[in-house]
């Protein structure tokens, strides 16, 4: 079993969690929000984030993959496109962490391709050191050095997102 100890704790997390949301809340207050979860890796943010919103909203998800050759040379397929009309909506997309920046400067070029009124970015991780196109994000829980890390929905090789902390991967530990 995995017995990391946590870099950011539960507590922590949902601290911020609700941090993020009150600031979501007033900014969307007289919006026609659509919060859209980027799986797999957000699915706990999305979920804790999106029940301390307070303003109407509602929730699409879109399902993208990376493939990187190296760092700067990033290939993005989408396998899933929310179904939500997202013409003329306010949309949030919603990251576990942004670390190129590759995946989601593709995806936000896809989403703006939909003509939303206004678009921003959220993510609850930012590993600003290996970021190689630079994208606009608008919520930003916690910056984090350049480690792999997984828990609360981060995974290594699809393990590990039901640690409900974050911690940084070791190999030994697997
Ligand atoms: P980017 O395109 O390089 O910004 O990578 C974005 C995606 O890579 C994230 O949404 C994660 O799914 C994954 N990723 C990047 N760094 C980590 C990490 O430290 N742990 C787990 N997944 C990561
Ligand atoms: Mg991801």
């Amino acid at each position: 079993m995995f017995i990391g100890t946590p870099i950011i704790s539960e507590e922590q997390i949902q601290l911020k969690v609700r941090e993020l949301a009150n600031k979501i809340s007033k900014d969307y207050a007289q919006k026609d929000l659509i919060v859209i979860g980027i799986l797999k890796g957000s699915f706990m943010f999305f979920s804790d984030l999106i029940r301390h919103i307070k303003s109407p909203l509602k929730i699409d998800f879109l399902i993208a993959s990376s493939y990187l050759k190296d760092s700067s040379s990033g290939q993005v397929k989408i396998h899933y496109f929310p179904r939500e009309n997202l013409t003329d909506k306010d949309v949030l997309l919603v990251d576990d962490i942004i670390d190129t920046g590759i995946s989601l400067h593709f995806i936000r070029e896809k989403i703006l391709e939909m003509k939303p009124s206004s678009l921003k970015i959220c993510v609850l991780l930012d590993k600003k050191e290996r970021r190689v196109i630079d994208v606009p994000i608008d919520y930003v829980g916690f910056s984090v050095p350049n480690k792999f890390i997984v828990g609360y929905g981060l995974d290594y090789q699809e393990m590990f997102r039901n640690i409900p902390y974050l911690t940084i991967f070791k190999k030994e530990a697997k």
